[in-house]
């Protein structure tokens, strides 16, 4: 889940991962499926269980002459909306929808006289083209086939005070934020404008900046290198006693293969900077404080596994690194979809910077760790094809007019977004709003108002609400 989504669903009050509120922790920093809206403070409705699904007969190929088609799931919320207003489309991309509703999407609606749809992706949830999740099954999982899931959508829904003269909005967080992007950009006839948040639009396999990102925002990094260099040695040794006591130090004895353990004692951390949001007892400096009175490598060591064991709780929590039970179950499941997304067209895939450069990960998390998960997951060998992808979608070097870009500085995914410090540079302007959340991390624009909003987030929500008045109305 470490990359999830940001969802917005109607309602409830979530907190973000880092070990609370949500009975769900997290633990990788995958975008990815499960209950990853919950991570966005406030989107849900107040009352989700009051909200009636809907369903869509949804064309299961877009690109082939059959005509079979399935349910696709959306929730609907009118409260704003007036006849005549625009629609706001919401895709929770990787993962369930929820009703939505609550968040950034109600100011939007409110300020617009907007409508809200939740439009959930294909997959995911409820909403499944083909019954198992065999790479048989999951050939029409694509980003196209999703995009075109929106276009086919939209000329179809039918809604008193909805006509063809709508106005209609992608809005998303994280890969759907991408997606927002990638799809103003392939239907401008029929999407108008978009918000992109964390959307990060240029796929990329070796994605080792996001490592990169887990060092500048955490003050302790340098111990983290410490104890990482350490972890190496260990694993370099091979002695397999000394690795099973590692493992069960972070708790992560049921993690067989080394590189794979590596992985994840990162990737569990990393929801700390991915999730950040500002608080009282600011979650940063709680973790990262007891190591400067740590004497010894072992005990900074003992400190990250305690944190790592802390975020574990109950059997599903390592479900994201249990790739051989991904591959021998065949039922639907949201985060083996999200594999097979990221396996075959996004990469995104969380490497160790190779030396000078700092690092956090062990130098056993590199591509082949990854694309070997992909191979245990479905059973064969597999590489995604970034560069045909970006040809497609022109990755950072977008330059479709009206899509609202936002990012959260500390927000290792930032780093493939258009507000990244190496992509092209461009300016923000009115007709293409760049905008970086001081000290706000992934998707944090999408939740609702909170007395600990700083003055950048405020500031961000008031102009992507002004920006949206000034397209959609
Ligand atoms: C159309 O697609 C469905 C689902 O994949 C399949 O069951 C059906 O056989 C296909 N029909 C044709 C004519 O190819
Ligand atoms: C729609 O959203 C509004 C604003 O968040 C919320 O108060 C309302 O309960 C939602 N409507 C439904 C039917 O859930
Ligand atoms: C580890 O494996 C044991 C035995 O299969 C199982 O009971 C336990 O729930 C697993 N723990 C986690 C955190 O997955
Ligand atoms: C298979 O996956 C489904 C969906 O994720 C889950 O509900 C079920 O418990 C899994 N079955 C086994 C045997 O793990
Ligand atoms: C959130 O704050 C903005 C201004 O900062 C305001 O316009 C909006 O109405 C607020 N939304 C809610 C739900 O209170």
């Amino acid at each position: 889940m470490w990359v999830k989504a940001c969802l917005t669903v109607f309602g409830s009050f979530h907190l973000l991962s880092v070990g609370n509120a949500v009975h769900i922790k997290r633990h990788h920093a995958q975008l990815e499926g499960e209950d990853w809206i919950q991570s966005i403070p406030g989107i849900l409705a107040a009352d989700p269980s009051a909200l009636p699904e809907h369903w869509f007969d949804q064309q299961v190929d877009h690109f082939s002459k059959n005509t079979t088609v399935f349910q696709q799931r959306y929730f609907l919320n009118t409260t704003y909306f007036k006849p005549g207003g625009p629609v706001f489309l919401y895709s929770p991309g990787e993962g369930a929808a929820r009703p939505v509703g609550g968040g950034q999407l109600r100011n939007l609606a409110e300020a617009t006289n907007g409508m809200i749809v939740g439009l959930e992706h294909r997959y995911y949830g409820k909403s499944l083209p083909t019954p198992q999740s065999t790479p048989e099954d999951l050939r029409f999982l694509t980003v196209d086939q999703g995009l075109a899931d929106f276009a086919n959508f939209i000329r179809k829904f039918t809604h008193e005070g909805v006509s063809p003269k709508t106005k209609w909005a992608l809005v998303g967080g994280s890969y759907a934020g991408a997606q927002a992007s990638w799809g103003r950009q392939k239907y401008p006839e029929l999407i108008h404008a978009a918000l992109a948040s964390s959307g990060p639009v240029q796929a990329k396999a070796d994605f080792y900046e996001y490592d990169l990102a887990l060092t500048e925002a955490l003050p302790c990094a340098k111990h983290l290198h410490e104890v990482t260099k350490h972890i190496d040695g260990i694993l370099d040794e091979r002695d397999e006693e000394q690795i099973a006591n590692l493992k069960t130090t972070f708790g992560l004895q049921n993690i067989t293969d080394n590189a794979d353990f590596a992985f994840a004692y990162t990737d569990i951390l990393s929801g700390l900077v991915q999730y950040y949001r500002p608080a009282k007892v600011d979650p940063i400096d709680t973790f990262c404080q007891p190591f400067d009175t740590a004497k010894t490598v072992q005990d900074k060591l003992n400190i990250w596994a305690q944190y790592i064991k802390d975020q574990i709780e109950g059997p599903d929590s390592l479900h994201f690194y249990d790739y051989e039970g991904m591959n021998k179950n065949l039922s639907h499941d949201d985060t083996k979809s999200w594999y097979w997304q990221t396996c075959i067209e996004l990469g995104y895939f969380q490497t160790a910077p190779r030396e000078p450069l700092p690092r956090i990960r062990s130098k056993y998390c590199d591509l082949r760790q990854q694309v070997n998960a992909c191979e245990k997951i479905f059973g064969k060998k597999m590489t995604p094809e970034i560069t045909k992808f970006n040809r497609q979608h022109h990755g950072w070097h977008v330059r479709t007019p009206k899509i609202f870009y936002t990012d959260g500085q500390i927000d290792p995914w930032r780093k493939l977004s258009v507000n990244s410090p190496n992509a092209p540079k461009r300016h923000d302007k009115p007709s293409s709003p760049l905008v970086v959340i001081t000290k706000g991390s992934h998707c944090t624009d999408l939740g609702t108002n909170a007395t600990t909003d700083t003055q950048s987030l405020k500031d961000a929500r008031q102009r992507e609400v002004e920006a949206f008045k000034k397209w959609m109305l």
